[in-house]
């Protein structure tokens, strides 16, 4: 009888697949010098808060070489760190220093546009039509006998037509250029040979320097349709103040050919085992969405059935179950995000206040307690919400000015974060914040924060220590768990029970020992809006 032959033992399961990463969005994290715009150095000082809050890994937004026109994602050399920033050095010392303090640091990169100042860009302005410089970009010429009229009907994102008309060399209006986003941020044309093979060199420039791994921003954009045909062009309500809007049927996102280049990207990522790639797919079907995080694809792409979903037990579970199933089918890890820079804060949309706040704790414990990676936008720790009066003269996400001052954009979201003392700035700056603080944030301080066993900041710190070290957060899957109207609870492989009251009135928890409650017991019953994490 031949001896069994033992097979190859088990590979670890990489540390992303269940990591808790914190999102900076670095203008508004801490500021070092004094300019009201927060750097690479601000976040090195604070990155002993980020040890103590006790996450895995940072996704730090874009501080590439940058005019700024898109807070960064417009990206002049995509392999250097802007001055603004703190400059290279500075981004070689933050990921040492990070990397001394376990802490893994992922960084966005911009595969679908660059900034109107790149050397590309206006290379491809100087040559004229027809050449190989303006092959990297999308340049067509106009329609009608002046070519007056852009090239197809497509809108962009921020607001206003995806095309804009550009004067040639000899002074005379010229051809058009796409821009899905805002105009200085021109689409590139990945059938072109120099713009892979330049994306390969920027990931092998940031993956040797020691980062490990990227988000890549609009990954399910890149591959337009052959023939840019146009499309139906929704008709949004006029009172639809969401940030995203998308839809899988949109031509400007989501063709197939975008997986030929996710796939080659990969070959890229494998170079260096350690590190992740994470796509911001905005896919609803859960079929397509699969498809980006095919073992030869992406390591994970953002899932943001979550973050859509109002504080509702039927929705939230559809949420969880449909997120769970998009990823099974082809073998890939779940994510879970709640928010982030392009949306409103969970505080606000859950309806803000005390209710606000209490439902957020409740879908943070919820979030913590699934199975897969989790992503914390930075200042959901403290609770913050949107700040939506912010005075006009202030805004500054082009979404303002692109749909003629109808829709303020993001900024409510991104005011920077409140550190200690009484007043604004709170000591994220020593000079004038980018965006005004209000005033009473003096509450919402780290400083205060951390004095209080009550506030969000030290549930967050409770939540993610528990998650990382008991082992009744293990397993890939969960079950869920009968539970009275209006509430939901689930079970995880490991043993943790997961319970959300989502009524108004207190509920009787189900046996077992309590781990953490994201409100006090009273009277031995879960007060509604709130959530219990148990062992059985
Ligand atoms: C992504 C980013 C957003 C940016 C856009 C264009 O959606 O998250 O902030 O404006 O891409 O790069």
């Amino acid at each position: 009888m031949q001896p069994a032959v033992p097979g190859p033992a088990p590979l670890p399961a990489p540390w992303w697949r269940s990591a808790v990463f914190y999102q900076v969005y670095p203008r508004s994290f801490a500021d070092s010098d004094g300019d009201g715009i927060g750097d690479l150095p601000g976040l090195r000082e604070k990155l002993g808060y980020l040890e103590l809050l006790g996450v895995d890994a940072l996704w730090i937004c874009p501080v590439m070489r940058s005019p700024m026109a898109d807070g960064g994602y417009d990206v002049a050399d995509p392999r250097d760190i802007d001055p603004l920033f703190g400059g290279l050095r500075t981004m070689d010392e933050l990921i040492d220093e990070a990397h001394h303090r376990h802490i893994r640091v992922t960084m966005d990169l911009v595969p679908n546009h660059t900034s109107d100042q790149h050397a590309w860009f206006v290379a491809a302005l100087a040559a004229g039509p027809g050449s190989p410089e303006r092959d990297r970009y999308y340049f067509r010429d106009g329609r009608g006998a002046d070519g007056s009229a852009p090239p197809n009907n497509w809108p962009s994102i921020f607001g206003g037509p995806a095309w804009t008309r550009i004067t040639e060399a000899d002074g005379r209006p010229g051809q058009w250029y796409l821009h899905i986003f805002a105009p200085e941020q021109p689409d590139l044309n990945w059938e072109n040979p120099d713009v892979p093979a330049d994306f390969e060199q920027t990931m092998r420039f940031w993956l040797r320097r020691g980062i490990d791994g990227f988000r890549i921003d609009v990954a399910h954009g890149m591959a337009k349709p052959a023939g840019l045909p146009d499309m139906e062009v929704p008709q949004r309500p006029v009172d639809d103040t969401h940030l995203v809007v998308h839809d899988d049927n949109d031509p400007r996102f989501n063709n197939p050919a975008v997986h030929e280049i996710h796939r080659r990207l990969r070959t890229v990522m494998d170079e260096f085992p350690i590190a992740v790639s994470i796509g911001e797919v905005w896919v609803d079907d859960n079929t397509r969405f699969g498809d980006y995080v095919r073992p030869d694809e992406l390591h994970l792409a953002f899932n943001f059935r979550l973050a859509e979903t109002p504080f509702h037990p039927g929705r939230i579970r559809d949420a969880v179950d449909n997120s769970l199933r998009a990823v099974a089918a082809v073998g890939a890890s779940p994510t879970w995000t709640l928010s982030n820079h392009d949306i409103e804060r969970e505080v606000t949309r859950y309806g803000g206040g005390d209710i606000g706040q209490a439902r957020a704790r409740a879908m943070i414990m919820l979030e913590l307690a699934l199975p897969g990676a989790v992503f914390i936008y930075n200042g959901a720790e403290l609770g913050l919400p949107n700040i939506d009066d912010l005075p006009e003269a202030a805004l500054q996400d082009p979404t303002w000015e692109r749909s003629g001052h109808t829709e303020r954009g993001r900024d409510g979201c991104r005011v920077p974060l409140p550190w200690e003392g009484e007043q604004p700035p709170f000591g994220f700056t020593t000079g004038r914040p980018w965006l005004p603080m209000p005033a009473w944030w003096a509450t919402a301080t780290v400083e205060k924060q951390l004095e209080r066993l009550d506030s969000m900041l030290s549930l967050y710190r409770m939540a993610i220590e528990l998650r990382s070290v008991r082992p009744e957060f293990g397993g890939p899957g969960l079950e869920w768990y009968g539970s009275p109207p209006g509430c939901l609870a689930f079970r995880r492989d490991g043993g943790l029970l997961c319970v959300l009251n989502a009524t108004d009135a207190p509920i009787t928890l189900p046996a077992g020992e309590v781990l953490l409650t994201s409100t006090p017991i009273t009277a031995g019953k879960l007060p509604a809006n709130s959530a219990a994490w148990l062992i059985q």
